[in-house]
């Protein structure tokens, strides 16, 4: 028998990701990498881990090495609910999830909500763990144009029109609000209110994913979806990129018939998120280990998206049809080209050369758009920012 043979539709439709194999030269020695969502290892709590781990370990070792709950662990549930009400959600904790991070909520999402070739929609661009996750459930991801302030409305509309007509209603519509993944952007409020009309007009749900809405560096925090529209909107949260991301545990939280059925779909998962990262978790913010963290955490993110931005400036600014978003918060701003070229064609150029960066067609749900380039400015140090940066001039210049 063939070995395709022996797998499911889904696990036959799964590819290697040509750009998973791309980003493998990132790791050569000497590369600079801008390709990377890595937080700085700097930012992690050690202190504060070490210490939640002695106590955990001396005071609660019968709870926290055991199974658990599904939903998580009650204490973590209702810290995680306490940091959304501070943001303006009125939520309680029975409306929370702890999940394995936020690529388990995408994946449970896609579980409970797609089924083969059922459409939904995402930004174009979009995070590529999304995209991932939905095709893996055999959904077709249907991309929607943003510009500098996130998913255009007109366009989804538009989008959702054509689809409804080829009767191919999409099933949700997912969205990254704040300093969106890749391309940096985020959508102020009125937008925000402009896309829930859209949405509440078809009964569409939408997914909020929101992991890096704490680091903002400049600008006006906007209102969430979920505070606006609790009753149509699930929010996915994680404490990868404002805490650590080697515990995998983020949150979901929404209308409880949704967190009720991804609760039955984690459990055919991996029956619960470990008991003992929660319990060393809840430890660490009883402590304060978040709000400490955070505010060195943004001081050192912010300075260096600064100096990526007037590297850029410096580099950039006399190339005509070079253009790049100036993100208010998180790691990841969007590089465009000139018109004719690709990113995904100078990319060898540009590990010759010593840096690296991840190709934009990554993040389109069809990879055909090739312009762009995501750059990280979380990860590197401030002199390998201006030296790459230098680099990536370089190699441009050399191509147009
Ligand atoms: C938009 C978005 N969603 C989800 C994730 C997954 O993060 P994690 O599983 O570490 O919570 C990422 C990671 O970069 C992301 O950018």
């Amino acid at each position: 028998m063939n070995r395709q043979d022996y797998f499911s539709d889904r696990a036959n439709g799964m590819k290697r990701s040509v750009i998973r194999e791309l980003l493998k030269l990132t790791a050569k020695p000497g590369i600079i990498s801008f390709a990377g969502g890595l937080p700085a290892p700097a930012t992690f709590p050690v202190d504060y881990v070490e210490a939640a781990v002695d106590g955990v370990i001396e005071e609660e070792h019968e709870t926290a090495l055991q199974y658990g709950p599904t939903e998580g662990d009650a204490r973590l549930r209702e810290d995680f609910a306490i940091i959304m009400r501070k943001d303006g959600i009125k939520t309680t904790a029975d409306h929370i999830l702890i999940t394995t991070a936020s690529q388990q909520g995408l994946d449970l999402v896609a579980k409970i909500f797609l089924n083969p070739g059922d459409t939904c929609i995402t930004g174009s661009p979009t995070y590529l763990g999304g995209l991932q996750a939905f095709k893996s459930y055999q959904g077709v991801p249907v991309g929607v144009e943003l510009d500098d302030r996130g998913m255009i409305p007109e366009k989804l509309e538009e989008t959702i029109v054509r689809l409804e007509g080829e009767n191919r209603k999409p099933r949700f519509i997912y969205i990254i609000p704040d300093f969106q993944n890749p391309a940096g952007v985020t959508i102020p409020e009125s937008r925000r209110r402009q896309i829930l009309d859209i949405a509440r007009k078809g009964e569409y749900l939408i997914i909020e994913d929101t992991p890096y809405r704490q680091l903002r560096y400049s600008g006006q925090s906007q209102p969430t979806f979920q505070s606006m529209a609790p009753e149509m909107v699930l929010s996915l949260y994680t404490i990868s990129k404002i805490l650590l991301p080697g515990f995998r545990l983020g949150w979901a939280c929404g209308p409880d018939w949704i967190v009720d059925k991804m609760v039955m779909a984690k459990q055919a998962v991996d029956l619960c998120t470990p008991p003992f990262t929660q319990a060393i978790t809840h430890a660490m913010l009883v402590n304060g280990a978040l709000e400490k963290g955070l505010e060195t955490t943004i001081q050192l993110y912010s300075n260096r998206r600064k100096l990526m931005l007037s590297c850029l400036e410096k580099e950039f600014a006399e190339i005509e049809g070079v253009s790049w978003t100036k993100p208010e918060g998180g790691l990841f701003l969007w590089l465009t080209l000139p018109e004719g070229m690709s990113t995904e064609e100078i990319f060898e150029q540009a590990i010759e050369e010593k840096v690296a960066y991840v190709p934009g067609s990554a993040f389109y749900p069809n990879n055909d758009n090739f312009r762009s380039m995501r750059l990280n400015f979380s990860y590197a140090s401030e002199e390998q920012i201006c030296e790459g940066v230098k680099r990536l001039g370089k190699v441009v210049r050399k191509n147009i």
